[in-house]
């Protein structure tokens, strides 16, 4: 009989957070400016089975600021509902994480991946990777916090030559940590060349706690091949799904019995594109809404015929009305669309 260890080991058996259970989950990557509360819920519709919100300080001066409270925003998401958190310190990164679990966290996520300048120079994100005391005193903190699972997103090291996924996902495991989310780069590399596998996979071999493999997984094969490859229970996607929130059903549909499903149609990329932008004049207000909406719009351009004549026009429009109203237009010129209907 194979016992309950072994089945872990190959990757049978579902994966576990706290009272969520997962089979090979597929996970939205948290995207500071992208992944809103708008957009984790267009992509949990088309599939993804869970999607963390976006970096937020633990800094409690910054903690008060209009973005963190916005990214605070979590009501009305399917559970389980998930805030990250960057800090250096572990009595702010604990004060943090009980913070997000009164605002409805059913999970908190702890990063270490970031390599921004920003969040690095204050040693937090990536830059935590260097001083392995410090990892376990934060996660320690955290951990003991909050009754909540706590999970944690890394990269694979500081840089090629200091590369210690290995040690930062055993003391995590030491730790308490639920799982662990292992970006296949170093800091040093940013997000220059390719994301490296064998490192996921080495983490994988050396801990029981479920990982996550994540970086540059952008079609069905590549997911089929990462998972292969690291034996890791689920993948996470990031920049493939700016634009292509149908990238996750491909994906389960490829990975459960090979089935190649075809891309969205542009009417249907246009009827989702509107839905999309009108939730997020919604959800921020029409004038800040108006210009992330020029992002996304600019990703679903992929889809639509002359979708770079649509871009530029798309981008000179300066209200909320303006691009409710464009859109609109283009379906009916494109696909004779009535407004909520797709073609
Ligand atoms: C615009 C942008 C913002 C990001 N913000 C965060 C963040 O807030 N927290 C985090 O852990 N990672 C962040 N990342 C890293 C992603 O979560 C992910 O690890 C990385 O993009 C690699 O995955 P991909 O190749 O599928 O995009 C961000 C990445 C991008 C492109």
């Amino acid at each position: 009989m194979v016992g309950s260890d072994e089945r872990q080991k190959k990757n049978t058996m579902p994966m576990q957070l706290g009272p969520y259970s997962f089979d090979r989950p597929l996970v939205l990557a948290p995207m500071a400016g992208v992944s809103d509360r708008v957009f984790r819920s267009l992509c949990r519709q088309h599939g993804a089975d869970y999607a963390p919100s976006e970096m937020t300080s633990s800094n409690p001066l910054l903690r008060a600021s209009a973005q963190t409270q916005k990214r605070l925003e979590i009501a009305g998401e399917n559970a389980p509902r998930i805030v990250q958190i960057a800090g250096a310190v572990p009595a702010e990164m604990a004060a943090a994480a009980r913070d997000c679990v009164a605002h409805g966290a059913e999970i908190v996520d702890i990063n270490m991946g970031c390599p921004a300048k920003r969040v690095c120079n204050r040693l937090a994100g990536s830059a935590l990777l260097k001083d392995e005391t410090l990892v376990r005193d934060i996660l320690v903190a955290v951990v003991s916090a909050v009754s909540v699972p706590v999970t944690l997103k890394t990269r694979t090291g500081w840089s090629r030559a200091a590369r210690n996924a290995v040690q930062i996902a055993r003391i995590a495991e030491d730790c308490g940590i639920s799982a662990l989310t292992l970006h296949g780069r170093t800091r040093e590399c940013a997000y220059q060349g390719e994301a490296e596998y064998d490192t996921i996979a080495a983490v994988k071999a050396a801990v029981r706690i479920p990982v996550i493999a994540n970086g540059d997984i952008t079609s069905p094969d590549k997911a089929r091949f990462v998972l292969e490859h690291t034996g890791a229970d689920g993948l996470m996607i990031g920049r493939a799904a700016q634009g292509d929130p149908w990238l996750f059903a491909r994906i389960r549909a490829y990975l459960t019995d090979g089935t190649v499903l075809a891309p969205p149609t542009a009417s249907e990329a246009l009827e989702t594109m509107r839905a999309h932008v009108s939730a997020l004049h919604a959800f921020y207000g029409e004038d800040l809404g108006m210009r992330i909406a020029r992002k996304h719009a600019g990703w679903y351009q992929q889809w639509l015929p002359q979708g770079s004549a649509f871009r530029a026009v798309f981008n000179g429009l300066s209200t909320a009305l303006a691009q409710t109203n464009y859109l609109c237009e283009l379906g009916d010129s494109l696909f004779g669309l009535q407004h909520g209907e797709a073609a």
